[in-house]
């Protein structure tokens, strides 16, 4: 697949809640995936920590690797690692369809939106709770998604900081309407509308998907809710 056409892939599922796999029952992760996909989840949210970037560790490209040709559905990459570059040859051959590194991580982030770009992947730019849109204003014209850290990186289950709605607004506006947005941490129903009328297209989940006994039954009441407030979609 190029580039079209995961930018394709995406953007017909939005708006989506992006299950991060970060909560999800690693013993049984094949299985889970294969209740994502019936449940109707259409991306996989994998969260890659090093225990540098972030203060914690969970898993790297060959588990992404290894269920790869398992499952369809859109893999979702969030680097929350001090250096993307060097690791990009592996998540690109683990078959990733869109990968987000942080702006904290490379400051100057051109050469590596271009390089995944060049390999058909989405690029993504990801940016913390205490950096403001500004800092990443500049690349957004180089950028496929944006993903915005409603809660400081490194843990799930952590209380959605309020103010995150507002600055999806502000993102929102400087992005313009192409550039697919989305938002990580703390999502839940009871704070998925806010980022959704400020303008997000995606929603990761962790506790509130995987927390849930019925995957489907959290899923569909989040993408209902970001339908009800969002922005009309045409697809
Ligand atoms: C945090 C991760 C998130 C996290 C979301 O560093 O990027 O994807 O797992 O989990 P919840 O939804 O529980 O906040
Ligand atoms: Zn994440």
């Amino acid at each position: 697949m190029d580039h079209s056409a995961r930018k394709q892939k995406l953007r017909a599922c939005l708006p989506a809640v992006a299950p991060s796999m970060l909560k999800c029952d690693y013993g049984n992760l094949q299985h889970q995936i294969e209740q994502l996909a019936d449940d109707g989840a259409h991306v996989l949210h994998w969260d890659v920590m090093d225990g540098h970037f972030v203060p914690n560790l969970s898993y790297g490209a060959p588990i992404l690797k290894s269920l790869r040709n398992r499952t369809d559905l859109f893999y979702d990459a969030h680097l929350m690692i001090s250096d993307p570059a060097r690791y990009l040859d592996d998540f690109l051959s683990a078959g990733c369809d869109a990968i987000t590194f942080h702006i904290e991580a490379v400051p100057e982030p051109l050469d590596l939106l271009r390089r995944i770009k060049a390999a058909g992947v989405l690029a993504g730019l990801s940016f913390n709770p205490k950096t403001p849109v500004s800092a990443i204003a500049p690349f957004l014209r180089e950028t496929d998604l944006v993903l915005l850290m409603s809660v400081q990186p490194g843990f799930g289950g952590q209380s959605y900081i309020e103010g995150s709605a507002e600055k999806m607004k502000e993102l929102r506006e400087a992005a313009g309407p192409d550039v697919v947005l989305s938002i990580d941490g703390g999502i839940g129903p009871d704070t998925i509308s806010g980022p959704a009328a400020a303008g997000a297209d995606l929603y990761v989940a962790g506790s509130s998907v995987f927390g849930q006994p019925d995957f489907g039954v959290a899923i569909r009441e989040m993408e209902s809710l970001a339908r009800e407030h969002g922005p009309a979609y045409q697809n």
